[in-house]
């Protein structure tokens, strides 16, 4: 789970991990000098997170879990990935078969649950892809696999990129939107800044500031005038230049069938909300929650919330459909999870007791149910999504300016 930010000190690292990110930190040093002094936050990011050999994704071994960096859902309890599978299962079905493609599947956990669950209900596809960025992660996700479900083994494909012939399925990413890299602006009195990461002094990374570049001053005026209001100065947030590119690359995948983001994330309105003025960035370290990405290049993931707005007009853009929009804790209650809960606690008292107390964690409010939120985006799906029939918060996508579900 992720929490907010506090200001305790990170543990320190061991050596070798200390040598690793000293690399990685040279490297960055290296391209800021490259690009003049300063270097934009997202290309900062991109490196910490994915340069070869280094960064927190392409390096080593990203930790999950409670004893790691931080924990996702589908490793607080199956009961998530079995509830997902039950909205899976329902898009199969309306499909007539069909494969699904997970982005980003950390530790593989979620593949195995979900296939479990799916074979149980009859509705296995008929390929599981898996899209992954980090070797380390893949060689973890082939051992999940291969102990936890031995007999589905040969159905799992690991791919490099996206597949060339569009698919008819599912697509699933869970806190994958939340890694792209993200440009971070500031609003001044003389207009608007980027924010920028600079030499500091005794090696160290420090911010910078310079005027916002084309894009970024585009992206940041079109939504105020969305909104209709003026940020005010000293306002900093962050906007995500590959979000767009990202969905519609996913869109050009989808002959037919949904793409699910599930993640931490508000509708533009909430997003960009005068008094969200500190931006978004959350930063982990052994369980730590932080908002400072400058510490720690390399051993530490770098995250920022999602713009579902962005996320979902991107979509539209593309050519998909908003089929849903809610929080986690309603899209778990739509699709079957208080079900699947009674069937599980009814004979043993201990198993109540702990599955209980996990689905607590997965929908409360104060925990994991309104921060995270669920999206799906798709096409040539004729029936209502189960997981948004309890309640369906699209309408709060486009507040306060008009419907962008429909795609053109
Ligand atoms: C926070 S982890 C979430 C892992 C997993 N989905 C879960 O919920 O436990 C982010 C995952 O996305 C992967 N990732 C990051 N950027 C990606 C991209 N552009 N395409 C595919 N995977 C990506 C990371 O390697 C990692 O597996």
């Amino acid at each position: 789970m992720r929490r907010p930010p506090a200001r305790a000190a990170l543990p320190i690292p061991d050596p070798s991990a200390a040598e690793h990110s000293a690399r990685l930190a040279e490297r960055i040093h290296v391209a800021i000098a490259q690009a003049g002094g300063r270097l934009a936050f997202d290309h900062y990011m991109a490196m910490a997170l994915y340069e070869p050999g280094l960064g927190y994704y392409s390096a080593g071994q990203p930790r999950f879990g409670s004893r790691g960096d931080f924990t996702t859902a589908p490793l607080t309890s199956a009961l998530f990935s079995r509830t997902l599978a039950q909205q899976v299962a329902q898009i199969l079905a309306a499909l007539e078969g069909g494969v699904v493609l997970e982005l980003g599947a950390g530790t593989g956990r979620m593949a195995a649950d979900l296939l479990i669950e799916l074979e149980r209900l009859g509705h296995l596809p008929e390929r599981y892809l898996i899209l992954e960025v980090s070797a380390a992660l893949r060689q973890e996700q082939a051992q999940t696999i291969a102990n936890s479900i031995p007999g589905l083994q040969e159905r799992v494909q690991w791919l490099d990129r996206l597949p060339e012939t569009p698919i008819r399925g599912i697509i699933l990413a869970n806190e994958v939107i939340d890694a792209l890299p993200v440009k971070r602006f500031q609003v001044s009195q003389d207009g608007l800044q980027e924010q920028m990461v600079a030499h500091g002094e005794n090696a160290r990374l420090t911010w910078a500031l310079a005027p916002a570049g084309p894009e970024l001053s585009a992206a940041v005026a079109s939504i105020e005038a969305e909104l209709e209001v003026r940020l005010p100065p000293g306002y900093v947030s962050e906007w995500c230049p590959r979000l767009a590119p990202w969905v519609a690359s996913l869109a050009e995948t989808v002959a037919a069938g949904v793409a699910l983001f599930i993640d931490y994330g508000y509708p533009r309105s909430e997003y960009y909300h005068r008094e969200r003025c500190m931006g978004t960035l959350l930063c982990h370290y052994r369980n730590r929650a932080h908002d400072d990405p400058l510490a720690l290049p390399g051993l530490q993931d770098i995250t920022a919330f999602v713009d579902f707005t962005h996320a979902a007009r991107a979509g539209v853009e593309a050519g998909l459909s908003v089929l849903g929009f809610t929080t986690q804790a309603h899209f778990l209650i739509g699709a079957g999870l208080p079900a699947l809960l009674e069937t599980e606690v009814a004979y043993d008292r201990e198993q109540a007791v702990r599955l209980t107390q996990q689905a607590k964690t997965l929908l409360f409010p104060e925990q994991m149910g309104e921060c995270y939120k669920v999206l799906a985006l798709g096409r040539g799906i004729p029936t209502p999504l189960s997981g948004f029939s309890w309640i369906d918060l699209r309408d709060r996508l486009d507040r306060p300016q008009g419907a962008i579900t429909t795609a053109k």
